[in-house]
Parts: C-alpha cells; sequence; structure tokens
C-alpha cells in the first residue's frame, strides 16, 4: 500500500441524548460513529459505503476536523492530529477539505460563483496575496471545466452538475492534500453523475489527491475507488481492495447491499439473486449486542448475540491467501456472490468536457 496520509483508530461520535428543560440530564448517546479503524494512502481513493443513517456524514466532518471526536485518533502524515487547536487545527484543516452532497444548498445563493470558490482565501489569507485571488478563481474555474468568464454568475444560474463542479472548485482551492467527498454525486442526474466522478479521477491524477468517497450505492463507488469499507450501524463491517468487495464478499450485509445494486446486462441481471434484508435499521441510539447486525441478518445464531466480530480477515479464509481473505466482522463469513462476475462494471463515459447538458440560463 501508499505510504499512509490519513489514519484513522478507534473514531468514536456519540451524541448525548438529553431530558428535563432546565435540568438536562443524559440519558443515552446516538451513536452515530461507533469504533472507525481505516488507513488511507497518498493518492488512493477509499470508498465508504452504506446505508443512509450509518454516520457517514459523521466520519467526513471528524475527518474534516468540523466536529471533534468523542474517543479515538486521527493521524494525518503520521502525526495525531486529534485534539489540535489554533493556528495547528487551521493548518490541518486547510489540508483536508470537503465536497459537500447537495450542490443546490451547499453554495451560498446571494454569492457570486467567483467569490464562493475565492470564499477559502478569506479564511486562510495566507494561502494567497489579495492581489492574486482573481486570477487563481478563474484558473480553479477553468480546471473543473467550467468557463473562468462565469465568474460573475449566481449558483441559479448553472445546473447541478456545474455546480457540484463549483464546489469541487472551491475544495481544490487551498491546494489540499486530502479530499472528503460526501455522496458528491448523490443528488444529480444519473446522466451527470460520471462526468463529475470523471472530473474527480482526473484532478486526483493532476494534484495528487487522496481521497475519501462516500456514497450510498455500491455501483457509484466501484469506479473510482482502490478500497472499499462498507460502514453499518456506526461501524466498518467489510473492508478490502474494491474488486475483493465486489466480486468475494463474505459478510451478509455487504451481500445483501450487492445484490441491490442495478446491474446493466440482462443475462447478468436475470442470474442475480436478491436478497432482501427484513426489518428496519436499528437506531444509533439501541444498538443491538454482539454483532450489530444481528437484527436483519439471515445467518444469525446464538453466538452472534453474545460475541461482538472484531473486523479482521476470518479465521477460514487466513491460510489461503485469495481476495476472499480481506476484513469482515462476521463469525460466520463465507462466500456469496449475489452479482455474477461482469465486465461491464465501467460506465464508459470519458468525454469529460464540463457540459452537464443545460449551459447557465
Ligand atoms: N448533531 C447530531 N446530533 C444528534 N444525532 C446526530 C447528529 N448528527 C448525526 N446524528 C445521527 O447520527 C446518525 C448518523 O448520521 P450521519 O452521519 O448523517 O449518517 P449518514 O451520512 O450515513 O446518513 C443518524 O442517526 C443521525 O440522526
Ligand atoms: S456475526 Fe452473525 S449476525 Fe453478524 S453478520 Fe455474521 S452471521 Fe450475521
Ligand atoms: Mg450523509
Amino acid at each position: 500500500m501508499a505510504e499512509p496520509i490519513l489514519e484513522v483508530t478507534g473514531l468514536v461520535k456519540h451524541y448525548p441524548l438529553t431530558r428535563g428543560v432546565l435540568l438536562r440530564r443524559q440519558v443515552g448517546a446516538v451513536k452515530a460513529v461507533d469504533g472507525v479503524d481505516f488507513t488511507l494512502g497518498r493518492g488512493e481513493t477509499l470508498g465508504l459505503v452504506g446505508e443512509s443513517g450509518c454516520g457517514k456524514s459523521t466520519v467526513a466532518r471528524l475527518l474534516c476536523h468540523l466536529e471533534r471526536p468523542t474517543a479515538g485518533t486521527i493521524r494525518f502524515r503520521g502525526e495525531d492530529v486529534t485534539g489540535l487547536s489554533g493556528r495547528a487545527l487551521k493548518a490541518v484543516r486547510r489540508a483536508v477539505q470537503m465536497v459537500f452532497q447537495d450542490p443546490y444548498t451547499s453554495l451560498n445563493p446571494r454569492m457570486t460563483v467567483g467569490d464562493i470558490v475565492g470564499e477559502p482565501y478569506e479564511i486562510h489569507p495566507e494561502a494567497a496575496p489579495r492581489g492574486d485571488r482573481r486570477r487563481r478563481v478563474r484558473e480553479l474555474l477553468d480546471v473543473v471545466g467550467l468557463d473562468p468568464e462565469y465568474a460573475g454568475r449566481y449558483p441559479h444560474q448553472f445546473s447541478g452538475g456545474q455546480r457540484q463542479r463549483i464546489g469541487i472548485a472551491r475544495a481544490l482551492a487551498l491546494r489540499p492534500e486530502v479530499v472528503v467527498a460526501d455522496e458528491p454525486v448523490s443528488a444529480l442526474d444519473v446522466s451527470v453523475q460520471a462526468q463529475v466522478v470523471n472530473l474527480l479521477v482526473r484532478l486526483q491524477a493532476e494534484f495528487g489527491l487522496s481521497y475519501v468517497f462516500i456514497a450510498h450505492d455500491l455501483s457509484v463507488v466501484r469506479h473510482i475507488s482502490d478500497r472499499v469499507g462498507v460502514m453499518y450501524l456506526g461501524r466498518i463491517v467489510e473492508s478490502g481492495p474494491a474488486g475483493a468487495i465486489y466480486d468475494h464478499p463474505t459478510h451478509p450485509y455487504t451481500q445483501a447491499l450487492l445484490s441491490a445494486v442495478p446491474v446493466p446486462d440482462p443475462a447478468a441481471r436475470d442470474r442475480r439473486e436478491r436478497i432482501i434484508l427484513t426489518g428496519d435499521v436499528p437506531s444509533p441510539a439501541a444498538v443491538p449486542s454482539g454483532c450489530r447486525f444481528r437484527t436483519r441478518c439471515w445467518k444469525a445464531r446464538e453466538r452472534c448475540a453474545r460475541e461482538v466480530p472484531a473486523l479482521a480477515v476470518p479465521a477460514v479464509f487466513r491460510d489461503a491467501a485469495g481476495p476472499a481473505a480481506h476484513p469482515s466482522a462476521c463469525h460466520f463469513a463465507e462466500e456469496r456472490r449475489p452479482v455474477p462476475s461482469e465486465n461491464s462494471g465501467d460506465s464508459g463515459d470519458s468525454g469529460d468536457s464540463g457540459g452537464d447538458g443545460n449551459g447557465p440560463g
């Protein structure tokens, strides 16, 4: 693996649940993130996937130091940056930037695009001399495939895909090393999603960026991820190289998620088995004992309620060095591939010309 740029160990974020107006008593906690470990190599993309509410955005905010963790450590370039404050915190925040999910609400409608993209320089004036900012903003717009002449326009004059390009330009303004993209294409039309993903791939190569790419859909991250972590109720339940997760999943939850991924090839679609999960995701304020997936798992046995499965290579696969030998938090891990192997995973849009359909209105 490449030299680690981010190392996350035992990351926890609990939000207190309180009762009472005057005397607020803590009566519990929402365990939004409940023990997450991963390493991101320099220049790599880690895909983080899981259903809504499993803690993805909370992980993103913790990585970008927008919130402090309840426990655990975040190391950046080998240095523990968890408890930093003041100038040192500001420096790390500059190096780890976020792209937000919804390009319709994350851009201030009353600011021009030029001011939005250049705003990070107001917060970090040391990043660019005042006289140089206009030129830099125009260059950033050009880099993400937008006409620099649009700097004076407002967000509502752009399509969804173009707005996400504006959000990406803004994230690049401070020349970050890591970009945390929190569902960057989930709010976009399917036809535009591939263009934005391709833009991110190109920018990664051009600027040597490392990505944490978050999605609720496994099909979106496959194209871009070197490694994938599958999250359930605040934890990663399976992780490994993207190919191992897609073609050799061993955790029942990953297998269920994969069985719901759209399959473009009709023949493969017919052979696919759908795994329908029963029951709802439990509340993160009442996490089941033992394996947190057990209330929805068709394989659950008595041991699953008693013992928390560790995220480690399961014993049955440890000796065989094949692709199934990757970490999986299940006592009864076994290979099961709901979708037959097919080679049409890439959506094939390489014409990254910046045209997301409509030009600005
Ligand atoms: N500030 C907060 N206070 C209380 N609960 C929160 C807060 N932020 C998130 N949560 C809860 O934490 C859980 C994980 O949320 P989130 O990280 O947004 O998940 P995801 O991005 O995967 O949908 C959810 O149950 C959510 O309601
Ligand atoms: S540990 Fe048990 S409940 Fe959890 S995923 Fe494995 S079989 Fe299912
Ligand atoms: Mg989210």
